[in-house]
């Protein structure tokens, strides 16, 4: 299969005649680009984890255009709307109690589904003229670092899938904040753009998940996520120059990824910028940047409370490997 990469109104309604025929589409969101097929048809769900190389334990996120699609595929509580009217469309995904019609191979087998109404108007344009709610994991393949750019997508995806929409470059940069509403108080299943915090304020509650990952969770946390593939390491600040001397003593090139003042220092820098916004938008980027070295380097930037979400993926990419 050859893939095609287009951006046009042409290739936009191809995108929906192919979703609407059971294929999928890679497209734009504001977070990271997604590989979608129909949420309620159970051969394209299957697609996705094929395509993927994804275990199909790990649920799918169900995309939608207006909040009143939302009833066709979940039974929403008041919270939900709440939160729909603060942050959508935008980059927040809403685990709720899910209608019998979408498919086992979709939410993997639970109770619940995951929905959330993207604002990159690509994404709105193609769900609404595909007329169905569009399931779609990243697209990456598995364990590898989410794309967030087409180009991305067609390093890991050519050859697997017809299209990928191109709609730039993403805005936010890392996936959606996942808040779980079926349970007696909100809870933040997986970090993002849009802080616990700000929820709490909405709500009046709402706190990040905490403790071991079990089964009924974001499955997705328990796998070792969005890891470049050469080898990756957290370092603290004030550690990255005897980091960086050490792995160049080996005779080997290394990449370093940090905040843009600590950057500079090093010839191989890949700066994320200054702030916790800008680290978000850059860090896959960067992670990708950085195979092109045979080791790399990520600057510890947890001292301050608002690089939370960046180094949530920051510590998924090194893996616990510490320097
Ligand atoms: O920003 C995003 O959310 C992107 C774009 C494409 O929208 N999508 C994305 O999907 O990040 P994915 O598949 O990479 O991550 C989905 C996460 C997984 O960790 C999965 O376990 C969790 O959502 N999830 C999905 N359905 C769930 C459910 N019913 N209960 C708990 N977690 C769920
Ligand atoms: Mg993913």
């Amino acid at each position: 299969m050859t893939t095609k990469i287009g951006d046009t109104q042409e290739d936009l309604l191809r995108a929906a005649t192919l979703l609407k025929e059971g294929e999928l589409v890679a497209f734009p969101t504001e977070t990271v680009y997604g590989l979608g097929g129909n949420a309620l048809d159970p051969n394209a769900a299957k697609k996705i984890y094929a395509v993927k190389g994804r275990p199909s334990d790990n649920p799918l996120i169900v995309h939608l255009s207006t909040w009143e699609e939302v009833f066709s595929v979940a039974y929403p509580n008041e919270q939900a709307k709440a939160l729909y009217d603060a942050f959508c469309p935008g980059p927040l995904t809403m685990i709720l109690k899910k209608l019998p019609i979408v498919p086992d191979e979709t939410t993997g087998g639970r109770g619940t589904v995951a929905v959330r109404f993207p604002r990159h108007p690509m994404a709105r344009k193609l769900i609404a003229l595909a007329g169905v709610p569009i399931a779609a994991p990243s697209a990456n393949v598995s364990k590898h670092v989410s794309p967030t750019t087409a180009w991305h997508v067609y390093v890991d995806l050519n050859g697997r899938i017809p299209l990928v929409l191109d709609g730039g470059t993403c805005d936010v940069g890392i996936e959606s904040t996942i808040v779980d509403l079926t349970g007696d108080e909100p809870v933040v299943l997986r970090p993002g753009a849009i802080t616990a915090e700000r929820i709490k304020e909405v709500l009046g509650k709402a706190d990040y998940f905490q403790g071991e990952v079990k089964e009924a969770l974001a499955p997705g946390m328990k796998y070792k996520h969005y890891s470049p593939k050469v080898p990756c390491y957290l370092v603290r600040r004030d550690s990255l120059e005897s980091a960086y001397r050490k792995i160049r003593s080996q005779g080997k090139n290394v990449g370093v990824i940090a905040s843009e003042k600590s950057a500079r220092r090093f010839p191989s820098g890949i700066s994320i910028g200054s702030s916790a916004k800008e680290a978000q938008h850059a860090i896959y980027g960067a992670l990708r940047e950085a195979e092109r070295y045979d080791a790399v380097i990520v600057e510890d930037l947890s001292d301050k409370k608002e690089f939370f979400a960046a180094m949530d993926r920051i510590k998924k990419a090194t893996g616990g490997n510490v320097l």
